[in-house]
């Protein structure tokens, strides 16, 4: 049922214009995908409901829009050049490459009721794993951090099969880095080498200086930003979870390491998270959960990681992560650069290098959470109960009949007051029947559905109907702008 709803999101974003496979036309290009005119409303809600609530709500935060094509030495600096890559197998049967973790993890969700049944006392240690690995990895069906030969003991124990043809014939597992390199102008060599960025973060830390010195900044404060990351990632299927180019909101939050606790910036920032998430997006708090990265899984920069998970139908992924990277990043670039990326403190005249909490969220994976979260089959109907504040489109007009003059004219004139005065897309539609077209707007999540029939004609009413309820009610044409407007706030 689980693969299946995925299966019919597929279809569903297909059929109505949420996302297609990239560049289709041509046979289409993997972890590649377009977003079609109602993906792309729903894309740029949510991106703007982002940066309206941290950046253009706060006082303490700055945005920042970095270039994407970034000096090789930024990467360099940063560490990702030699630490971020993945491990991943060839299937020496039908071809298929996959990320090692994501082959060993996909089985362990599977097989978990067999996982629970082995007795680990009596299991012969693998090759390069130890006891606590083990346990680790059967437990939390993670093997974030494992080595090459580590990922390939676990492949090897449980002899797992290729999901696209069973055999079980792999390469041994190799790692391969995660950054796109490019080469700049015509000349060849190390001084046109440069790399489409891997994370946002880093235009943040390059910038620090200049904002520092062009704002009026001090301590705690943060800079956000939102913008494409690129990654050379290796992915099965799981439609937009991991693509190879996608949207990143990031927020660097500087405090000074004295004088502020990072725990408590830390869990102030998984609060408001979560309230994000849950309250202004509208998601089951029972399909969320929190889960702390180990020792071994942790970033290379990062003192302690959080990971909001949610609930997709292929199990519990990472949606959002929490990271405490200490000043590691500002540390690197400073000694890399040669600046002095520090800020005076006001009080004491001292220097300090500030500490980072870093939230960092996917646009793209939480538009594929609150697709897998809003989506119900009922009876008779398929509706994505999307929260109205980023639903694609937020009211469809209709004239109840296409072919009565005065009907139309009146429902333009609706169409046209809803247009001027709310925030978000208007639809207008006449095809079909009135029950055709409500069916229509619930699989995109249009919260609202207005009808123009003959008794607006007399008393300037009209039918707005809800999509959860699909209840009707009466309201006058002059009341609402303001009762839409209200709804989305
Ligand atoms: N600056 C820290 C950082 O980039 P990350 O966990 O690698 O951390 C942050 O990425 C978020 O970006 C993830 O929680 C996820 O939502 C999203 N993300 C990462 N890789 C992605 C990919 N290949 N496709 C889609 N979203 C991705």
């Amino acid at each position: 049922m689980a693969e299946n709803k995925m299966e019919k999101l597929t279809a569903l974003f297909k059929r109505r214009g949420f996302v297609y496979p990239g560049s289709e036309i041509y046979g289409g290009l993997a972890n590649t995908y377009d977003y079609g005119p109602v993906g792309t409303e729903l894309l740029r809600n949510i991106r703007n409901l982002w940066w309206k609530e941290f950046v253009i709500r706060r006082d303490d935060i700055v945005g920042l829009e970095a270039s994407i094509i970034s000096h090789r030495k930024v990467w360099e600096a940063s560490g990702h050049t030699v630490g971020f890559s993945d491990a991943f197998v060839d299937c020496k049967n039908c071809k298929v490459r996959i990320r090692a973790d994501q082959l060993i993890e996909d089985y362990l969700e599977k097989n978990a009721d067999t996982l629970e049944k082995i007795d680990v006392t009596e299991l012969i240690l693998p090759e390069g794993l130890s006891f606590e690995d083990v346990i680790r990895y059967i437990q939390q069906k993670k093997v974030e951090g494992f080595s090459e030969a580590q990922l390939d003991s676990i492949i090897k124990l449980h002899a797992i099969p290729c999901p696209n043809c069973g055999a079980v014939n792999w390469t041994p597992v190799r790692r391969f880095n995660l950054l796109f390199p490019i080469k700049l102008g015509i000349v060849e060599g190390e001084q046109s080498l440069a790399y489409l960025r891997g994370e946002t973060a880093q235009g943040m830390f390059i910038n620090f200086e200049n904002i520092v010195n062009s704002t009026r900044v001090k301590l705690p404060f943060g800079i956000a930003q939102l913008g494409k990351s690129f990654r050379n990632e290796i992915t099965l299927g799981n439609s937009i979870f991991r693509t190879i180019e996608f949207d990143q909101a990031e927020i660097e939050y500087f405090f000074h390491p004295k004088k502020e606790n990072w725990e408590e910036i830390f869990d102030s920032w998984k609060k408001l998270m979560w309230e994000f998430i849950t309250e202004r997006l509208g998601v089951n708090k029972e399909n969320l959960r929190w889960r702390e990265h180990s020792d071994k899984e942790r970033s290379f920069y990062s003192k302690k990681t959080v990971d909001l998970e949610y609930k997709y139908p292929f199990g519990f992924k990472e949606l959002w992560g929490i990271a405490y990277r200490t000043d590691y990043d500002l540390k690197q670039h400073a000694a890399a650069s040669k600046h002095e990326l520090s800020i005076v403190d006001p009080e004491t005249n001292e220097k300090i290098i500030p500490h980072v909490i870093e939230p960092a969220l996917g646009i793209n994976r939480l538009f594929l959470t609150l697709l897998c979260d809003a989506y119900f089959e009922e009876k008779d109907r398929i509706v994505l109960r999307l929260h109205p504040r980023i639903a694609p489109i937020k009211v469809a007009v209709f004239p109840l009949l296409k072919n009565r003059k005065d009907l139309v004219e009146k429902a333009r004139e609706v169409y046209q007051i809803l247009k001027k005065s709310i925030d978000g897309k208007i639809l207008w539609d006449d095809r079909g029947n009135i029950g055709k077209r409500y069916l229509s707007q619930d699989e995109i999540g249009t919260p609202w559905c207005v009808t123009i029939d003959f008794d607006t004609l007399v008393d300037n009413t009209v039918t707005v109907r809800d999509r959860d309820t699909t209840n009707q009610e009466r309201i006058a044409i002059q009341d609402l702008a303001n009762y839409f407007s209200n709804k989305l706030l």
